[in-house]
């Protein structure tokens, strides 16, 4: 790659407003020019040029950037190989080592359309290539397919390609770099595709980078075989048919990933344009990173065989690692779209198509039920297996809990004994990050707010029972047995069980005969200091005695914060648990109760 710095000094000296104008109208209005873009259907001119910011700017489809992306663009060329157009132009020579690495990718690129025209015009112009052709005819691929697609013929001679290359002054080493020649142990030159319909694949620019050659006489050699990597062609980031497809899987939004390309060509027949195929070779980030770029709308079709499946399989874990759930389409009795189109015609594969998306998670789980016998142990392990194996791929949590509901339902197992299957399995993380989870059990902030509540409504109803039996009572009825519950509650219990004691005798009950009670709990052993307590509770001018309504409402405060404080515990145990559903039972119930406090408050 061309340095950064390079590109900047040539974007800085280029008139971009020259530039673009060699090959769009402009017109000036205000300090900016205007014209029809060349990246849209344009009708009014919305691209935008300015001399000033050097950007053009379309902002009806919203293609901008710089001079070297609009000439990229503009010539479907890499933006080192735009970089050295706009440096000639300028007389500026580029000398560091990437621009020699741009020139030889320069140098490749015509090797490769050479070659590629070679192979056309053989597959036109001799005896061979009529047998090619009606072999394309069978297979229903037709003269428009063939020229769109530059589909060529390599002979079953051994080196004609190789001299056709040297005759127009290609080394036999970039020959050799590309993977179309290989030297013999007589140190001659001979073509690797010999006797093979080539089909060229083009990079993401629409520049040919490899071909792949399929035999078409019978023969024992292998199907397929593909261009070796250079530096110009690296497999796991091209994908065929997608610098073709690229305008309709933006107007579409949407793409399918096949497996072969017969089954792109089919597609195309039945008027889905917007396939593509990757080459024979797994999907990989990048290519993933490239098809995002245009839609997030993705299909699979692969071959319902186990190969297929695998495939299926590995292409969503490589989407769901980009939070993209893609939808599958798998045709009937194992035919590849190509063998369909052939069996029912074009019109059918296309309604196929249009009717029969699945969310790939769905098309699986239904694979694996397949085999499912109601009661049959076996079957039962190995459903659950299959479908924990590809749910977990998935990594959401919507898609986990949706599909092993589902699993619940159909082997009638609970929903949790199969989360807790899942966890052991998957090493399930619940929504929230592991560092949000209290590693032990701790005191949360929250948990303390609700017992300072309850410790000053207990302080408010101790003092009110001091001065009346009748209040003591009415709180034993209501309370008596949540005394048990906590034991920060301890020295309120204790106070409260001497009372009882005292009440069960007495119906008065004064300051001192409270303190007196206190004083006796004061044992050396005992840390507490009851007495201090007593006092401070008779001393919280706070209370006030004759306000009997607020000895309900620390009643009821009491009790409500006994749930709050019960619901907090239980939320931050499935937290610690990190099992799934009860994590989102609480987090609803959180907010309900957030909704009634907020409600309260005003
Ligand atoms: P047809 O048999 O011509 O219909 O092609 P297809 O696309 O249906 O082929 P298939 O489903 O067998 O394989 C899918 C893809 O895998 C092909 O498009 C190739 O990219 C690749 N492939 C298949 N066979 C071979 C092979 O023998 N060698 C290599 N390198 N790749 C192969
Ligand atoms: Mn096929």
């Amino acid at each position: 790659m061309i340095s950064q710095n390079i590109k900047k000094q040539i974007v800085e000296q280029t008139n971009i407003v020259e530039v673009v104008g060699e090959v769009v109208k402009l017109t000036k209005k205000g300090s900016s020019y205007f014209g029809l873009c060349p990246f849209h259907n344009d009708k009014h001119p919305s691209m935008s040029v300015s001399e000033k910011v050097k950007m053009f700017n379309c902002f009806s489809c919203n293609t901008k950037g710089n001079v070297i992306y609009f000439v990229s663009r503009y010539n479907n060329i890499s933006e080192d190989q735009a970089t050295i157009i706009l440096a000639k132009r300028l007389g500026i020579e580029i000398s560091d080592a990437s621009s020699k690495e741009a020139l030889k990718e320069e140098r490749l690129l015509k090797v490769m359309n050479d070659a590629t025209n070679f192979y056309e015009f053989y597959l036109h112009n001799t005896e061979e290539g009529v047998k090619a052709k009606a072999y394309l005819t069978s297979r229903g691929i037709t003269d428009e397919i063939i020229k769109d697609l530059r589909i060529g013929l390599a002979s079953s001679e051994s080196n004609l390609l190789n001299q056709a290359l040297k005759k127009n002054n290609h080394s036999e080493l970039d020959q050799v770099e590309l993977g179309l020649v290989k030297i013999d142990n007589k140190d001659q030159a001979y073509d690797v595709f010999r006797n093979r319909i080539i089909f060229p694949i083009e990079n993401n620019n629409g520049q040919v980078v490899g071909f792949s050659g399929r035999i078409y006489t019978k023969s024992d050699q292998a199907k397929y075989i593909n261009s070796s990597e250079s530096a110009i062609f690296h497999k796991g980031q091209i994908l065929y048919n997608f610098h073709k497809a690229t305008p309709t899987i933006r107007s579409n939004d949407k793409i399918i990933i096949f497996e072969g390309f017969m089954d792109v060509i089919a597609a195309k027949k039945a008027q889905i344009p917007y396939g593509v195929a990757t080459m024979g070779t797994a999907l990989t980030q990048e290519h993933v990173k490239n098809i995002l770029s245009l839609t997030k709308n993705i299909v699979l079709c692969f071959d319902g065989d186990s190969a297929g499946i695998h495939a299926m399989k590995r292409s969503a874990f490589v989407f769901a690692n980009y939070h993209i759930i893609p939808k599958a389409i798998v045709l009937p009795n194992n035919l590849d779209p190509d063998e369909y189109l052939k069996a029912y015609g074009s019109q059918a594969l296309n309604n196929y198509f249009s009717q029969n998306e699945k969310n790939v998670y769905q098309w699986l789980y239904d694979l694996a039920k397949k085999d499912f016998i109601k009661g049959d142990l076996e079957s039962v392990e190995r459903f659950k297996k299959e479908v924990f194996e590809c749910v977990r791929c998935s990594k959401e949590n919507t898609i986990i809990e949706h599909f092993i509901k589902m699993l619940a339902s159909d082997i009638e197992i609970s929903f949790e004994s199969l989360m807790n299957d899942f966890g052991k399995i998957a090493n399930f993380q619940p929504t929230l990050k592991p560092d949000d989870l209290p590693k032990n059990r701790v005191t949360t902030p929250k948990e303390v707010r609700i017992k300072r509540k309850i410790f000053i409504a207990y302080d408010v109803l101790l003092k009110h029972m001091v001065y009346s039996k009748l209040k003591f009572i009415e709180f034993m009825d209501k309370m008596g047995d949540e005394l048990y519950i906590d034991s920060s509650l301890t020295t309120y219990f204790e106070i409260i069980k001497k009372m009882e004691v005292f009440y069960a005798e007495n119906e008065l009950m004064d300051e001192q005969d409270f303190l007196n009670i206190a004083k006796s709990l004061d044992l050396p052993n005992k840390t507490n200091d009851y007495y201090v307590f007593a006092k401070r509770i008779l001393d919280n001018k706070m209370i006030n005695l004759n306000d009997s309504d607020e000895f309900e409402q620390c009643l009821n405060t009491i009790q409500k914060c006994w749930s709050d404080l019960s619901k907090t515990r239980l939320y931050n145990k499935a937290l610690s648990s990190g099992n799934i559903e009860d994590i989102q039972k609480f987090e609803s119930l959180r907010k309900e109760n957030v909704k009634v406090m907020s409600k309260e408050e005003k």
